[in-house]
């Protein structure tokens, strides 16, 4: 709000502040041109609420009017306002900051100067509209244009660029970004979502100072080691939960990436998203189209809440696979056994896992090969199949046995990897990435397939077509990448495109996972990187969830779902009950029914107590939870950053029910929880959910019928005290529901 306050003041009163910050002398023409008398009006990218605006000034170049609420350029409008600013700031030829666009011609001219050609907007859906905007070179065959999707209902904007040019030879590609917006709002903090491991999702803010903050990662595979590709961008105060200016952007893609924060001597942002130019400088050839990662944007008045509720919404239509069908709860082996099982052990895994409600039992690591007499079963990693010593019946008598007991059967593989004993490595140590004349960095023997390779692509594709189309009944499959690229390199590849490998990974990568989706439709997946190292959009669409980290500590969970929960939604996050931390197990559950259901315990060795409770826990998760975080909106009542509790809760589309999770962190005493989002005038039923047999709501309200307005402006007493205690809440439709 304050900063359309501000824009509009600027839009009244011309300043002499210089064009879009650039520190070049910019003649008062350009300043405030006129909009070209028979050229296009304002190309207006808009959404529900927001509205991505460009206009082409006098001297025929491609500006960004305004990036925020919808309407703030009126219509009456007839001069550019002095903020606007390129809109595609492009390297060599006038523009000091960091370039959006960098090109070496194939002449070794590295200036680029883009006119605006046309442009054209389709409606594609009832709720979609696509917008293409022509711009070209002044001199060189070379033309660039910038593409964007407004998802209207749901409040994101989809954006990328496309490159394609005729020149004599090919021309490099120095720097790609998919969106260059510009800001000026004078201040902005930005938050960051980290991926270390064990602590991936952690939330971290800092304020911009002038200069160019990077973001960014370099490892290719499992890229989002050092971050997520999601960023929160705050503009004229830090970022509160419900109110003030944000904006969310994602880059949807699983490779490199680099977000750029230039803020100039104005108090002027340039921001900068893209797959990261580091090391992949790209040789693009004649009349190959490079198109670049999406960038998704959503901009909100009402705080990160709704960016994220805006992202959720999204991501159930188009950004995740299925995103309207539930998840199934899964029984996981891997912290249950590590590498350390037989058939025996699993089909006792799967007989104590019989009516406890699951509907699928994951087997991980560990099952392939018989490499190795100290049974290192990794050492077999690229041969993909069973190991005979372990599993002497093979893969499909488990599917078979798991249908027996009222279960699927889904299978953990990691497709681009090989180990360095593997017969596949043996034969072809020419097909993983490497370095001429550098002793190969393979982590524990173990190193990537070069995916820029046909034969080895093609090698993973049918690994995974052997797997899942070999043994039918196999109908999940978890799809890890536990390497890193510490020498991108390819043997393949001719030198002077060495790098392009960052990029063309990521292109056989995502062929491969299309392919996968396509040719099973009915086999679900899981996106997993070591814990969350491949976290993104570019690769959701292909999958059904993401596993978020190799931290299954409940205490831990809270912060690292709470990071995650900014872009990606809870029924896309696999959360599993495990024993890590040895927390209590109403604890470690409650965590869990916030996500994707899956239980990695032995639980057929459970205390009756436990047992009870789990079962009852997977069947209010079926029956009141799974279907509300699917289908509701997330508001983050309390952060675990800011005390000692942490609150979230689901409210449904039409405002009828909600649920809230309570997490107590330590011993310290809170206020009421306010709830928010409900209809004030609708009488809600609360009853506390999933409490352990035996046991009575220490909950004041448990039971009562209170309005909406009293449970947002009052709200309730928590019923916890201590440290690791927790609560699940529901509020349902009262007999008489609203207030007459
Ligand atoms: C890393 C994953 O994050 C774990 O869940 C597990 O699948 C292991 N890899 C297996 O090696």
């Amino acid at each position: 709000m304050k900063r359309a306050l501000f824009l509009a003041a600027f839009w009244l009163i011309p300043t002499l502040a210089a064009v879009g910050g650039t520190p070049v002398a910019v003649a008062p023409e350009a300043r405030a041109s006129p909009l070209p008398s028979k050229g296009p009006a304002f190309i207006s990218i808009a959404t529900g609420r927001s509205a991505l605006v460009f206009a082409v000034d006098g001297a025929g170049r491609l500006q960004q009017v305004a990036f925020g609420r919808k309407g703030l350029v009126p219509p009456e409008t007839t001069a550019l306002p002095d903020w606007a600013t390129d809109a595609l700031p492009c390297a060599g030829n006038g523009y000091l900051l960091e370039p959006a666009l960098q090109v070496i011609h194939s002449d070794g001219n590295i200036s680029t100067e883009l006119g605006y050609v046309s442009h054209g907007m389709k409606r594609e859906t009832p709720d979609c509209v696509v917008t293409r905007i022509t711009l070209r070179d002044r001199f060189y065959p070379l033309t660039v244009t910038l593409c964007f999707r407004a998802y209207e209902a749901e409040d994101i904007i989809e954006q990328w660029t496309e490159i394609v040019h005729e020149e004599p030879g090919a021309v490099v590609l120095g720097r790609y970004a998919s969106a260059a917006p510009a800001f000026q709002a004078g201040a902005y903090w930005v938050s960051q979502f980290q991926g270390d491991v064990l602590r991936e999702g952690e939330l971290g803010e800092e304020k911009l100072t002038r200069g160019l903050k990077v973001l960014d990662s370099k490892l290719t595979v499992r890229a989002h080691f050092h971050r997520n590709p999601s960023f929160l961008l705050a503009l004229g105060a830090p970022a509160q939960e419900e109110a003030g200016e944000v904006i969310g952007g994602a880059l949807a893609w699983p490779g490199n990436f680099q977000f750029g924060f230039d803020v100039d001597w104005n108090g002027h942002l340039r921001v900068l998203a893209g797959a990261n130019p580091f090391g992949a400088e790209y040789r693009l050839a004649a009349g190959k189209v490079f198109a670049t990662p999406a960038m998704l944007w959503s901009w909100s008045d009402a705080g990160k809440g709704q960016v994220s509720r805006s992202f959720h919404r999204w991501a159930r239509k188009y950004g995740v696979r299925d995103g309207d069908k539930p998840r199934p709860i899964l029984l996981n082996n891997w912290e249950t056994t590590f590498f350390d099982f037989n058939e025996t052990k699993l089909l006792a895994l799967f007989d104590g896992a019989k009516d406890l409600g699951i509907d699928l039992f994951l087997l991980d690591d560990g099952w392939f090969s018989d490499k190795d007499p100290k049974n290192h079963q990794r050492i077999g990693l690229g041969d993909w199949k069973a190991n005979p010593k372990i599993l002497p019946h093979g893969l499909s008598f488990l599917v078979d046995e798991a249908k027996k007991r009222g279960f699927g059967f889904g299978i953990w593989m990691e497709p681009e990897s090989v180990h360095l004993g593997s017969d596949v490595y043996r034969a072809h140590p020419d097909w993983v990435l490497q370095q001429p004349h550098r002793e190969l960095n393979a982590f524990n023997r173990q190193t990537l397939l070069d995916l820029t390779r046909p034969e080895a692509k093609e090698f993973v594709w049918d690994a995974i077509r052997r797997t899942l189309g070999g043994n039918p009944g196999i109908s999940y499959l978890k799809w890890d990448a536990n390497r890193v690229a510490p020498q991108p390199g390819s043997t393949y590849l001719p030198p002077d495109q060495q790098q392009n490998l960052p990029v063309d990974y990521q292109v056989g990568l995502e062929d491969l996972m299309r392919r996968m989706r396509d040719t099973y439709p009915d086999v679900m997946a899981m996106l997993c990187a070591g814990g969350g190292g491949r976290v993104d959009y570019g690769s959701l669409k292909y999958f059904h969830s993401f596993w978020p980290s190799d931290s299954t500590d409940p205490l831990q969970r809270i912060y690292i779902q709470w990071g995650y929960s900014h872009f990606y939604p809870a029924w896309a996050l696999s959360a599993h009950v495990t024993s890590m931390g040895h927390r209590p197990l109403k604890f470690a559950l409650d965590v869990a029914l916030t996500g994707a259901l899956g239980i990695d315990r032995d639980v057929g060795k459970l205390t009756d107590e436990d047992r009870l409770l789990l079962t009852q826990g997977i069947a209010v998760y079926r029956t009141k939870v799974r279907d509300l975080i699917q289908h509701g909106d997330l508001y983050r009542l309390e952060s675990p950053y800011d005390g000692k509790r942490a609150v979230l809760s689901y409210v449904a589309e039409d405002r009828a029910r909600a649920l809230a999770f309570v997490y107590q962190l330590g011993e310290t005493g809170v206020g009421p929880v306010k709830l928010r989002g409900l209809d004030p005038a609708r009488r809600y039923r609360v009853t506390e959910l999933n409490l352990p047999p035996g046991t009575k709501s220490r909950l004041a309200i448990d039971g009562r019928t209170l309005t909406g307005a009293e449970l947002m402006d009052f709200g309730f007493v928590s019923p916890l005290s201590r440290a690791v205690e927790s609560a699940v809440i529901e509020f349902s439709p009262a007999a008489e529901s609203t207030v007459k």
